[in-house]
């Protein structure tokens, strides 16, 4: 049943044994186990789990390795989810001791040197972080996650507009991201980030649509397109109120959530840009992106197939991460800001600028004003936490000619 495992789990029967005596052999192996690695076997751990900065990919393979005494049950089934969301749970200290023991067992294992990353940076130890970062990257080159937390972590214009040219490389390192993240994503964030940018967005985009087709209130919608949906959280404020909701998302794990929802009637498996060319010109009224272009880095093919897929007089509403409050707050000087208004921040997100946005806009079209019109002026909003650090969310509202 547990294949991953199997290689490190011993089994005991024990013909009619009692519950307590079922008990105590577990709390055996358990002991057993600490002794041997010093971490608490995930799964095993009390209690709610420690605030999480950010999401990581590494969890969930260095849980599956931590795994390595025979579990007693799991009580949802999913082993895998169980096991991350224990391993998470645990202090980062441990996971620092975890991540080195299996680096000795075995140096050229990438995902416990980005385990270690992640605990390092927990920690609070940069230079030890970005030992683990480049140790992840030397054992596994196509490490996307590492590729780009190092790139953020050394800076330097260059380094950001090499990442926000990358479309794919920008794809995977989200896939990565939030395929591990999926089914933790809704409670983390409406709960530990007090995330606020799907009600601000809707709000926007309900001003900025005129009352909806039927010309109601609150409006209604032919077609929206969510792109990056995720798990459906930004589509929430919409339910009932659309004939088709088309969610994009390159994240299958984080899809396999939204259908859990019902609230979309088609989703997507594929990078925004290249999900929306698949979409038929002027089929969508609203097209809603929240909390993803700082994700995506350049936004050029994101406003083409926009232009192309929105009817004349449907609204484009998305939020990006605020160059301009990135550069001005505490760790300003390690935000790398390239010359097109695009940075990459320490968290390995992109920041964009008012001007970059609007400058794309502006280009759009063929001649006569371009193909948008702004809705509202670009308004700044507490978009949710990152840590104890407010992440500000520029909201940005244009309306198809
Ligand atoms: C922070 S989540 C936000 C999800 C949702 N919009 C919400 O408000 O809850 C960002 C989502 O964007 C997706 N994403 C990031 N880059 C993407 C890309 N290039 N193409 C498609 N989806 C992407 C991620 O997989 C993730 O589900």
């Amino acid at each position: 049943e547990l294949p991953e495992v199997a290689a490190s789990a011993s089994l005991s029967p024990m013909p009619a044994a009692t519950k307590d005596q079922l008990v105590a052999a577990w709390k055996r192996g358990l002991a057993a186990q600490i002794k041997e690695s010093g971490a608490l076997p995930p799964g095993n751990a009390k209690g709610a789990p420690a605030a999480w900065a950010k999401p990581n990919t590494g969890a969930a393979a260095a849980a599956r390795r931590a795994l390595s005494s025979p579990r007693t049950g799991s009580s949802s089934g999913d082993v895998e989810a169980e096991a991350v969301a224990a391993w998470r749970a645990a202090p980062a200290a441990e996971r620092r001791r975890a991540a080195k023991a299996a680096l000795e067992a075995d140096a050229s294992d990438a995902e416990a040197a980005f385990a270690l990353y992640e605990a390092e940076d927990e920690l609070g130890d940069g230079d030890a972080a970005v030992a683990a970062l480049r140790a992840a990257l030397a054992a596994d080159p196509s490490h996307a996650a590492a590729a780009r937390l190092l790139a953020a972590a050394e800076g330097g214009a260059d380094a950001a507009s090499a990442a926000a040219n990358d479309a794919a490389g920008a794809a995977e390192y989200a896939r990565q991201i939030f395929d591990g993240y999926a089914t933790t994503f809704d409670e983390h964030l409406t709960g530990t980030l007090k995330y606020s940018v799907p009600k601000e967005l809707a709000l926007a985009a309900d001003a900025a649509s005129g009352g909806g087709r039927s010309g109601v209130d609150p409006p209604r919608y032919a077609c929206i397109v969510d792109a990056g949906c995720g798990t459906g959280l930004s589509v929430e404020p919409f339910a009932g109120r659309a004939d088709s909701v088309i969610g994009i998302d390159v994240s299958s794990k984080m899809l396999e959530v939204a259908r859990g929802k019902g609230l979309y009637s088609t989703l997507l498996c594929d990078d925004l840009v290249s999900g929306l060319a698949t979409l038929a010109q002027g089929q969508c009224d609203l097209i809603i992106s929240a909390d993803t272009l700082m994700y995506v880095g350049r936004l050029d093919g994101f406003f083409e197939q926009a232009e192309r897929v929105l009817a004349s007089g449907g609204v484009l509403a998305f939020s990006v991460e605020s160059a301009e409050r990135a550069t001005s707050q505490g760790d300003a000087g390690s935000v790398a800001l390239g010359e097109d208004g695009i940075g990459l921040q320490p968290s390995g997100r992109f920041c964009h600028t008012r001007g970059y946005v609007e400058g794309l806009a502006a280009r759009s079209g063929d001649g006569d004003g371009g193909a948008w019109e702004t809705a509202a002026e670009p308004r700044d909003v507490m978009g949710r936490m990152d840590g104890d650090k407010p992440v500000y969310a520029t909201l940005h509202v244009f309306v198809r000619r």
